[in-house]
């Protein structure tokens, strides 16, 4: 049968992920709604969302849709899983080249669904573009600061890269964020695993106070 999904209203707005396969879709939803990490996460198949509804006045609720990045797993029309978002958060992987540079094609792809134009002015006020707010997130930092900076605790590590290494810093913070702001996107890195960070949290809470205005 066919369910129809929650359409964005005044109190009620649809968010998207979209990303590389293994960027940390799925964990940085998980962490944000349920507080949550796990180190095995299954592959997403299809797409789906979780609602979350913020304590603000008025309420707020979030459906917070999460899709595939491995194409053969997508299989939906990815047009109707843009269709009437408020919010939209490209995902990628800071120990990951190809996942920032797959980045930009689905920003791309993403303007292209929403109709948002592509050479927007850098100076125009606001992340909004055509009623949705973009952000970029590069996820995994955990993996490349403090004391695994560098790789100088590899061994904790072989669980997220296998046998082959330890992660290593690919994309420089700098050049993320300097691309965001030639694009007009909110940056955040962020870490879905470690606790101890806000990134998360300040991601989404950003993107929210964007949807809000
Ligand atoms: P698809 O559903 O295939 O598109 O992948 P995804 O983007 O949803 O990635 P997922 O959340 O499944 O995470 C992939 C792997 O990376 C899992 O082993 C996660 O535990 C791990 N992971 C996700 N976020 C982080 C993070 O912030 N730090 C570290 N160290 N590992 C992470
Ligand atoms: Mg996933």
């Amino acid at each position: 049968y066919v369910v129809s999904p929650p359409k964005s209203t005044n109190s009620r707005a649809k968010l998207i992920l979209l990303g590389d396969a293994y960027v940390g879709k799925t964990s940085l939803i998980l962490r944000y709604v349920h507080n949550t990490f796990s180190p095995h996460t299954l592959a997403t198949v299809g797409s789906a969302y979780i609602s979350k509804t913020l304590p603000q006045k008025p309420p707020l609720t979030l459906d917070i849709w999460d899709t595939a990045g491995q194409e053969r797993f997508r299989g939906m029309n990815m047009g109707l899983y843009y269709r009437g978002s408020r919010g939209g958060v490209i995902v990628y992987d800071v120990t990951s080249r190809t996942s920032f540079e797959k980045a930009k094609v689905w920003l791309k792809e993403l303007r292209e669904a929403v109709g948002v134009p592509d050479n927007v002015g850098v100076d125009e006020p606001g992340y909004i573009r055509n009623g949705i707010v973009l952000a970029l997130a590069g996820n995994k930092r955990d993996l490349v600061t403090g004391k695994s900076a560098g790789g100088i605790r590899g061994e904790d590590l072989k669980l997220d890269k296998g046998a082959e290494g330890v992660p290593k810093r690919e994309v420089p913070e700098e050049e993320a964020r300097q691309w965001s702001e030639e694009e007009g996107l909110l940056f955040f890195e962020t870490s879905a695993k470690d606790d101890k960070d806000d990134g998360v949290k300040n991601l989404f809470e950003e993107v929210v106070f964007w949807i809000n205005v």
